[in-house]
């Protein structure tokens, strides 16, 4: 189980994460609603220590990560989407896959690999990396650079890595944003078989409602930095807070 307990921080005199105790379990994805600036980027930040905790805690079977940098939450099990600025842009599509498999069977923190180490192209770790890239319908990429890629390929790339770290907890902010109506559908779908994982701890910022209907087993809601509703999706899309917190939004 995750556990975030009075977590919070504040920028400046905006606090924009208040005290959030919050419990997700395995087999359950939990969706993240909320307006623009409520502080769900920030939440998954402090989950995966990308940002250090003013307070509380984040507890991963009830050890105790707050104290930890996001590398070893990383190998602890909290799978965070890759950002473009962690990828080697300078390599192909398919060894920054190799390199995250790799990464994972070592026990290594996947930035501290050599790319160029001789055992980096042991062919059971290229096929598991190609095996990845054509769950994200990407094998025709695979040899691109990374910095060519175009936005959609770019965040397919992510969620290709994410699967690669076979992490506990899958923390995705908002995995189709910007992408084609072609391209969003076979990232859903890769969701949809994570969450078929009873193991798996699933969390996904989402804006999308008709996506969160669908996916969501339950929906928390931040409202300025604050938990203001939690339970089964149709309960909470309906209430009077989600309705008021998206009031002005068209989506909800
Ligand atoms: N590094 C930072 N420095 C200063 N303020 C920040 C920083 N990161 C976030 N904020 C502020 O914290 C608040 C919460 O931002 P956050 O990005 O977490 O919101 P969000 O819910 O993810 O919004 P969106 O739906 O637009 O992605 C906002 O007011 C934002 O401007
Ligand atoms: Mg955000």
């Amino acid at each position: 189980m995750l556990e975030t307990q009075d977590l919070g921080v504040r920028f400046g005199g905006h606090v924009a994460v208040n005290c959030v105790s919050c419990r997700f379990h395995p087999g359950t994805l939990t969706a993240i609603v909320g307006p623009n600036g409520a502080g769900k980027t920030t939440y998954f930040n402090l989950i995966s220590g990308q940002i250090p905790a003013l307070q509380g805690r984040v507890l991963l079977d009830g050890l105790d990560l707050s104290a930890w940098p996001a590398s070893r939450r990383t190998r602890a099990g909290l799978g965070r989407a890759f950002q473009l600025t962690q990828l080697f842009p300078r390599l192909s599509v398919l060894e920054n896959v190799r390199l995250a498999v790799q990464a994972t069977r070592s026990g290594a923190h996947w930035r501290g690999l050599n790319p160029h180490s001789t055992r980096s192209d042991h062919p059971d770790l290229r096929d598991r990396a190609l095996q990845l890239l054509e769950s994200v319908g990407m094998s025709n990429q695979a040899m691109s650079w990374v910095a060519s890629l175009p936005h959609g390929d770019q965040r397919k790339l992510e969620v290709a890595m994410l699967m690669a770290l076979e992490p506990r907890v899958y923390m995705f902010d908002e995995p189709t944003a910007g992408m084609s109506h072609d391209e969003a559908p076979v990232i859903l779908n890769l969701i949809r078989q994570i969450k078929q994982d009873p193991q798996a701890i699933v969390l996904l910022v989402e804006h999308k409602m008709d996506v969160v209907r669908e996916l969501a087993d339950r929906i928390i809601v931040l409202h300025n930095g604050e938990l203001v509703a939690d339970g089964h999706p149709g309960d909470v899309i309906a209430s009077a807070v989600v309705q008021q917190a998206y009031l002005g939004k068209g989506d909800a």
